[in-house]
């Protein structure tokens, strides 16, 4: 008999991968996805832990099973991912209805985990080893992923995958929970890689964006030799079937000369690279111990201008650091202004738990001047990519169409004319009346009009079938 799962997914792309692959395992065990908890025996909430907010989120949405569990006993609650990880015990404090605590390093056992329920074990809890807790081998094998389990149907379009190159990190920026959470980083093999490449391509995969904390400073050591993210990438590009390679996210001080003529001569590779700059100012890139000064950033900044003169670029920023003055948040601003990135991710800091910010500095730019700061920061990147973007307008991209848009979900399924998306190489999000049909092609799109996240466009093609028409006629 089928059993089924209910599955709700927060936090990045590694957690959406993860997802995908715990589905992929329970399919195996005789499990069905289903669209709602009241549906499902099985109940799983996939954590993230980066801000408060994420996890208050999560407890939130916990709090309100409370009752469905005392309704119903025989449901089963999992709490997966990075919020597992970090709150382990205090999980089944606030919730004590919840039967498993599954950290993204244990995400293997699950099926094991509820076999053990169901011979009345109660309830269970597989997270990694803390930094800590051991050698950094055994630390780091006690994070390892299931990565070859994949599911095409788990995923947002078919023609689109993530794969995992980089388990955790090491970098420790004093704001950041992810190197407790992922723990050590570690490169997996070029082997692997290239094997689960090769099954996404069977499975009619296009896109592949490679994923690691640090995508860029990928390393992999082994008799044979190493192989770094541009060795990798050289690997990656002979599969046949596979048209585009995207990496995220990269770090600042690792993107290498060699990485980015790999990028220029490699024709699959998008010219897009997502950099985290964090901050404008020196003073508080020091307090969260990245690693650069701007002067650094913008060095690297103009090795990708000379060597990508095309490429797009994007970024994230917090906000509100532990002794961000109105001087340093400034220096943000002219950043985005000197940089004008494609895109920027921009964040209130949110102190965190097991973090040295969170036990050396003090929060002490007032939650006002934090919204406020974010707010300006998004208006000044909002201009610079409208801008950007009004000057694609007129050009022709080419775009790999994901399916309908929001809008286009919406529209009936018989009809005709569907609003569609996708994504032009520099990553840039594209939306143009088409079909259905066309999810998974490449198409030439004329660009009509632009905002400052979407480029508006209508198909090349539709114009040539019509001039076939009339040459007919
Ligand atoms: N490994 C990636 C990003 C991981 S987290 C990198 O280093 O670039 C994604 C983003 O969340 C970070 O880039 C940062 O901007 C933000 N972030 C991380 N910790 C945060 C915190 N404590 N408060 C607010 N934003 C945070
Ligand atoms: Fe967190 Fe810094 Fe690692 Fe990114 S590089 S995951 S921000 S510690
Ligand atoms: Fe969140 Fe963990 Fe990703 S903390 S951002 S889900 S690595």
């Amino acid at each position: 008999m089928t059993k089924t799962v209910y599955i709700k997914t927060v936090g990045c792309q590694m957690n959406v991968l993860d997802s995908e692959m715990v589905v992929a395992d329970l399919k195996r065990h005789g499990y069905r996805v289903v669209d709602t908890p009241a549906e499902a025996e099985l109940l799983l909430y996939n954590t993230c832990s980066i801000r408060e907010q994420a996890e208050e989120k999560t407890y939130s949405a916990l709090g309100k099973l409370r009752d469905t569990k005392a309704r119903h006993p025989d449901k089963k609650i999992g709490v997966l991912g990075c919020m597992a990880q970090k709150d382990q015990e205090v999980i089944f404090r606030r919730a004590p209805f919840v039967d498993m605590v599954v950290g993204p390093g244990q995400l293997h056992s699950l099926p094991q985990l509820i076999t053990n329920i169901d011979s009345g074990e109660g309830r269970q809890m597989a997270v990694s080893l803390a930094r800590t807790d051991g050698k950094q081998a055994t630390v780091a094998r006690s994070h390892e992923t299931f990565d070859p389990l994949r599911d095409p149907s788990m995923r947002p379009t078919p023609f689109q995958a993530y794969l995992r190159i980089q388990i955790g990190c090491d970098k420790f920026c004093t704001y950041c929970v992810v190197p407790n959470t992922r723990g050590p980083e570690q490169g997996r093999s070029p082997s692997e890689i290239l094997s689960e490449a090769r099954t996404l391509a069977e499975q009619g995969c296009r896109e592949i964006v490679l994923l690691g904390q640090t995508v860029n400073s990928y390393r992999h050591r082994s008799e044979a030799g190493d192989t770094d993210l541009a060795g990798l990438l050289e690997q990656l590009h002979e599969i046949e079937g596979i048209d585009r390679l995207k990496f995220v996210t990269n770090y600042p001080k690792d993107m290498t000369e060699r990485l980015l003529v790999t990028v220029r001569d490699l024709p699959k590779c998008s010219p897009y690279l997502h950099v985290p700059a964090q901050s404008g100012s020196d003073a508080v890139l020091k307090r969260m111990k990245r690693g650069y000064t701007v002067g650094d950033y913008m060095e690297m900044f103009e090795r990708i201008e000379r060597i990508l003169p095309n490429a797009a670029v994007s970024s994230d920023f917090i906000v509100g650091f532990c002794g961000e003055t109105d001087e340093d948040f400034q220096k943000s601003v002219q950043l985005i202004e000197r940089c004008r990135f494609k895109n920027s991710f921009i964040f209130q800091y949110s102190v965190r738990g097991g973090t040295k910010a969170a036990e050396r500095l003090e929060d002490d730019v007032p939650r006002e001047v934090k919204a406020a700061r974010n707010h300006e920061l998004l208006e000044v990147q909002n201009r610079v990519a409208r801008e950007d973007n009004e000057k694609l307008v007129g050009e022709t991209v080419e775009v790999l169409v994901e399916g309908p848009s929001k809008k286009g979900e919406k529209s009936e399924p018989e009809a005709a004319a569907v609003q569609m998306t996708g994504r032009t190489h520099c990553d840039r999000i594209v939306v143009f009346d088409g079909n259905r049909r066309q999810a998974g092609q490449m198409l030439e799109v004329h660009v009509d009009d632009a905002s400052s996240h979407t480029l508006i466009g209508r198909v090349r093609t539709v114009e040539l079938v019509s001039i076939g028409i009339e040459a007919n006629g």
